[in-house]
């Protein structure tokens, strides 16, 4: 099916806010290390430039859960697809996610962590669609609340495209 992309944040927009996080979070975190776990493949994009606008020192992981296959829908499963590779014991984590939506794969992976002896989790995501929530999640940082629509850029990507778009767009399907 042909799918086009209307344009929801523009680059201009993400960037600057991405700012203000990186800016909020390096206050918050004064005289802290922060272990940034990115949530791959669409954290990815975020992460890095958030990391690069983190001003306390900075660590960082990766891991990746499935919970989405080539849809548009959740599937409900939480699958670890790749762990972390640094023990979690006595950091203070942050996840850094693209963005939450039912939240069940972020209720899923922030118990698992704060099960493996983090000193703190937080959670950081770049959109946040609180109106698809079905299982809270507590969101510390939020770049955009948005409405219910499918997304795509800046490491989103409607079946596994589009993730190198630099602004937030949104798929319509005429
Ligand atoms: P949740 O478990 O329903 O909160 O889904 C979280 C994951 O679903 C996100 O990390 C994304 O990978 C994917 N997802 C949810 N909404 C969208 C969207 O609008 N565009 C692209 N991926 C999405
Ligand atoms: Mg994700």
């Amino acid at each position: 099916m042909a799918e086009r992309i209307e344009v929801l944040l523009t680059e201009e927009e993400v960037d600057k806010r991405i700012q203000e996080i990186g800016e909020q979070i390096s206050r918050d975190y004064a005289g802290r290390q922060v272990h940034l776990i990115c949530v791959l493949k669409g954290g990815s994009f975020f992460m890095c430039e958030l990391a690069k606008r983190i001003t306390v020192p900075v660590s960082l992981d990766f891991m990746s859960v499935s919970s989405y296959g080539g849809d548009t829908k959740s599937s409900g499963v939480v699958r670890i697809v790749k762990d972390l590779d640094e023990p979690l014991g006595g950091k203070d984590v942050l996840v850094v996610e693209d963005i939450v939506d039912s939240g069940r794969t972020l209720s899923y992976l922030l118990e698992m962590l704060k099960s493996r002896g983090a000193a703190e989790v937080k959670l950081c995501t770049l959109l946040d669609k609180p109106e698809r929530r079905v299982v809270d999640v507590n969101v510390d940082y939020t770049g955009f609340q948005i409405p219910d629509e499918f997304v795509v850029g800046y490491g989103l990507d409607y079946d596994q495209k589009y993730r190198n778009l630099p602004y937030i767009g949104v798929v319509k399907f005429d």
